[in-house]
């Protein structure tokens, strides 16, 4: 009698015991926080920092920004950087991610002219990390374009693509010895598709259907070039990482028993997705791209497809350009086929095509693209997996915003309980190759279009008060724990 009840009360023990095991984070995984330079740096005009397109946006074109701010003070990391690093350390990760200000390095964009003092802010947050054992994990590009390109069509012109060479050639010479992971441009699908190429609605008449593309071509040649670089001249002595920056909008076929739905999700994802990635993990675009651009191109009578082609020597080149991949993920939609519309306009949504919809009863955030669905990213990390044989994977962004000042932030600690359990199914159970997780974001910062009404922080930063002062919300405790223990409280 006594042992059949001390297997009662033993056995659900034993079985927490090894379920807790089984859902743990592994030994080397990592964890991490982001922001990037514009969005939180300010000092705009500081210790002789160039302009960049988002300056000249947020100055020149406020009514583009939902709060009609700038980014000129942001969060004040330009004088408050040391109390940052101390933020993230409180924090106990791994890794800090946070992206160079061109500008603040090369004032005017061309590596002939270096900012000593630009440099000098970089050298003493990188020294700050690493003296608190925290890793920097530098992104290049995250959009802040020296505006001397932009009336050259920003990144649709060719004439970048040696200008970021240079720039990256010069951030590997002055950081490389400290910086062992760097992400040569941050999601170029936004940068691309949304702003296309340059910012926001700047030149209303870009011909559409034709900058996203050219865009993308140019990004991929400047990441490969910047990546090629690194990988002859720099890594043989500095022994580091380096990759891109995706971010993955996952589409789930409205009816997944309709083979149309299917297809048409499938080619939402390879218009946002594999555009990029494929490229550097299989050799061209997507053959569906290619064949649909080319396609509706010549229904609008283009006689040449919209889409641009590499030579075999450039598909050389970009192929095998990574030693992990950074994913972004915010978005999971629904695609539903459509009929193929009437020949209108050249237009990227038209050649991507579907009918696109979140399913009302998923829970949003203030950020409307935002809906919380973790079974979407783990989708989007299976398909990863398979279609581009399973490379390292750094998640160097995921997160949720709130619209006000909110401290006991617990949308957010459940959206991160959500998605980390869904990292830790997709490794475990799909064995996704998923190393490390970076939260965006530190703190609240200029959340481009939306200036300061989103907020996607763990400390939040009061941004009327001319201190910039930081509080540490509910879900810096959470992330903590989840940092401490490896699990998911
Ligand atoms: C991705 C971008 O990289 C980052 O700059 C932005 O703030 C977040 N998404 C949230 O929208």
């Amino acid at each position: 009698m006594l042992s059949k009840i001390l297997i009662i009360l033993i056995l659900p023990l034993a079985s927490y015991r090894l379920s807790t095991a089984k859902w743990k984070f592994p030994d080397d995984f990592k964890f991490g926080v982001a922001t990037s330079a514009y969005q939180t740096e300010g000092g705009w005009n500081a210790d002789g920092r160039g302009t960049s397109i988002w300056d000249v946006a947020a100055h020149n074109r406020s009514f583009l920004i939902r709060d009609r701010s700038n980014g000129d003070i942001a969060c004040d990391s330009y004088n408050k950087w040391e109390e940052d690093v101390l933020m993230v350390k409180n924090l106990g990760v791994h890794y800090y991610r946070f992206s160079l200000s061109w500008t603040r390095i090369l004032p005017d964009g061309y590596s002939s002219k270096v900012n000593p003092e630009g440099v000098k802010y970089y050298n003493k947050i990188i020294d700050k990390l690493i003296e608190n054992q925290i890793e920097p994990v530098v992104t290049l590009y995250h959009w802040d374009l020296p505006q001397a390109f932009s009336a050259l069509g920003g990144w649709t012109n060719p004439i970048v693509i040696p200008h970021f060479a240079n720039f990256a050639r010069k951030a590997f010479r002055l950081f490389g010895d400290r910086v062992k992971i760097w992400i040569t441009i941050n999601e170029p699908r936004l940068m691309c598709d949304f702003f296309k190429g340059l910012v926001g609605d700047i030149t209303p008449d870009y011909p559409l259907g034709i900058s996203e593309y050219l865009c993308a071509h140019n990004v991929l040649k400047a990441h490969a070039a910047a990546y090629h670089i690194y990988d002859k001249e720099f890594r043989p002595i500095q022994h580091g990482k380096i990759s891109i920056t995706l971010d993955m909008v996952w589409s789930e076929p409205a009816n997944a028993s309709d083979p149309e739905d299917v297809r048409a999700a499938e080619q939402n994802v390879q218009f946002d997705f594999g555009l990029y990635a494929n490229p550097i993990f299989n050799y061209d675009y997507p053959k569906v791209v290619i064949e649909r651009v080319a396609n509706r191109s010549k229904i609008e009578r283009i006689p040449k497809s919209r889409l641009p082609k590499f030579t075999m020597a450039e598909k050389l080149k970009i192929s095998g350009t990574y030693d992990f991949l950074g994913i972004n993920h915010y978005i999971t939609m629904y695609t539903k086929a459509t009929k193929e519309p009437p020949v209108t306009k050249p237009s990227f949504d038209v050649d991507s095509g579907g009918k696109r919809f979140f399913d009302p009863k998923w829970e949003g955030c203030a950020a409307d693209w935002i809906k919380v669905v973790p079974w979407g990213y783990r989708n989007s990390l299976k398909w990863i997996k398979k279609n581009y044989r399973n490379p390292e994977i750094i998640i160097t962004e995921n997160g949720y915003a709130d619209g006000g000042d909110v401290i006991n932030d617990d949308g957010r600690i459940n959206y991160y309980r959500e998605y980390l359990n869904a990292t830790l199914q997709a490794i475990i159970e799909d064995g996704v190759n998923v190393k490390s997780y970076i939260a965006w974001s530190l703190m609240d910062n200029y959340e481009w279009g939306f200036g300061y009404t989103l907020k996607f922080g763990l400390y939040h930063v009061n941004f009327s008060n001319p201190n910039r002062p930081r509080t540490p919300k509910k879900s810096v405790e959470f992330f903590k724990k989840v940092v401490r223990t490896r699990t998911i409280p």
